[in-house]
């Protein structure tokens, strides 16, 4: 993910109002900026209210392929891409919400004041481009015992206070790894997290972040170590209505230094957070380009029983062996099933732009389908 500048710019204006002379303007520009929608009727600039009983949350990076997306079942956008007014007017015409995004370092949120006046900031930020809320995503190593340990659930907490009083309806969202057991040496009051904020959204991806049994290529996200996360989150008391499930739509490509008969592609050792082996080696791809060269490779689209998850084998035009591994509809729907039988709170993709959304017919086809398998079945 390429962190792109969503800085509006009276808000870098309001900056460099130290001076008490320009306080006046301070107070005038955001109120000033809240009153021009950009939007065709300005009733769609208004945050969206309704708070609907299934979520399918869609992470968009950018450009204009949100055009082509699924809007029959997108309840929120989190957008990670340059921010486009015209993207909010629609997902708000489609009753969507629209959130920022939120990332901070860790060590600066121990200061009340400063995450004080970073809330503040996010705040104004998400009135003046007429946004529904914020989703929080910091992956950052936290110490259990320490003090960044209490003020990253402090942080979730009063950006919710913040966000709830401020803007009304709006959605405070954390994401959190694919376990809660200190996945990355992320270790973070998961289930307080969950309870200061609306709902958390699980990653269930990158899940070989860190190996510590055998270097070799596998599953993006596996479907046992993938549910068994859940049932971990659901332990620790979490109420399953505040998770939502998190699917990758890209999968990694690994460059195999041995490639064996029964398909054990083995791996550069890459270490990762104290783990000696991580999918740091692997490349990741999006669907769309998976999905134009699994048909060419040598051998096509296997299925890993164990994991439940497809991947195949190709040769570069230097003559090496690559393993992708990915997530399929077939692999994506089982994972699902679980969203329906233990009553999460919905389901989400990183990230909605790795679909073909080109129009050529077999594309139009696989992207459909990808999309379908995030309906609930009744
Ligand atoms: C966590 O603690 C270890 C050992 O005390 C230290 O080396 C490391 O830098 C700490 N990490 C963070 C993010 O504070
Ligand atoms: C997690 O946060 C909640 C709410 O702040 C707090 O009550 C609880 O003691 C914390 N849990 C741990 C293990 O620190
Ligand atoms: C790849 O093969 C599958 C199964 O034979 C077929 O349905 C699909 O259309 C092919 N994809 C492309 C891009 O040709
Ligand atoms: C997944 O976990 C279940 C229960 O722990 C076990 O019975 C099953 O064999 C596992 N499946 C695979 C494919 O590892």
């Amino acid at each position: 993910m390429s962190e792109t500048s969503l800085r509006h710019p009276r808000l870098v204006a309001s900056q460099l109002c130290l001076l008490s002379g320009l306080a006046v303007l301070l107070l005038v520009l955001p109120l000033a900026a809240t009153a021009d929608c950009p939007c065709r009727d300005p009733a769609l600039c208004r945050p969206i209210s309704h708070h609907p009983d299934y979520e399918v949350f869609v992470f968009d990076v950018g450009y204009k392929t949100w055009k082509s997306y699924d809007w029959s079942q997108i309840t929120t956008v989190a957008t990670f891409g340059k921010y486009d007014s015209e993207l909010m007017c629609y997902a708000h015409f489609r009753g969507a919400r629209v959130v920022l995004k939120g990332d901070v370092s860790v060590k600066d949120i121990i200061d009340p004041t400063f995450r004080a006046s970073w809330i503040a900031e996010k705040l104004n930020l998400a009135k003046n481009q007429h946004m529904d809320g914020i989703n929080i995503d910091i992956e950052q190593e936290v110490n259990c015992s320490s003090p960044e340990y209490d003020a990253l659930t402090a942080l979730v907490k009063e950006t919710t206070d913040a966000f709830h009083r401020e803007i009304e309806g709006s959605q405070v969202t954390f994401d959190v790894a694919w376990s809660p057991k200190h996945i990355d040496r992320r270790c973070y009051n998961y289930s307080g997290i969950a309870d200061a904020c609306d709902f958390v959204f699980v990653m269930s991806y990158d899940e070989q972040s860190q190996v510590w049994s055998e270097c070799i290529a596998a599953a993006n996200a596996p479907y046992n170590q993938t549910l068994t996360g859940y049932d971990d989150y659901i332990k620790i008391g979490i109420n399953p209505k505040k998770l939502v499930m998190g699917i990758p739509w890209y999968g990694y490509d690994y460059t195999c230094l041995k490639l064996s008969e029964d398909d054990v592609c083995t791996i550069t050792k890459v270490p990762f957070r104290g783990a000696p082996c991580s999918d740091a080696v692997g490349r990741q791809v999006p669907y769309k380009v998976i999905m134009k060269q699994v048909n060419s490779s040598i051998s096509g689209s296997q299925w890993n029983k164990d994991q439940q998850a497809p991947y195949y084998s190709y040769k570069d035009s230097s003559g090496r062996f690559h393993q992708v591994w990915y997530d399929n509809p077939k692999s994506i729907s089982l994972k699902a099933a679980y969203v329906q039988n233990h009553g999460l709170r919905g389901i989400g993709m990183w990230n909605a732009n790795c679909l073909d959304y080109s129009g050529d017919a077999v594309a139009k086809q696989q992207t459909e389908e990808m999309w379908e398998v995030l309906k609930r079945k009744l």
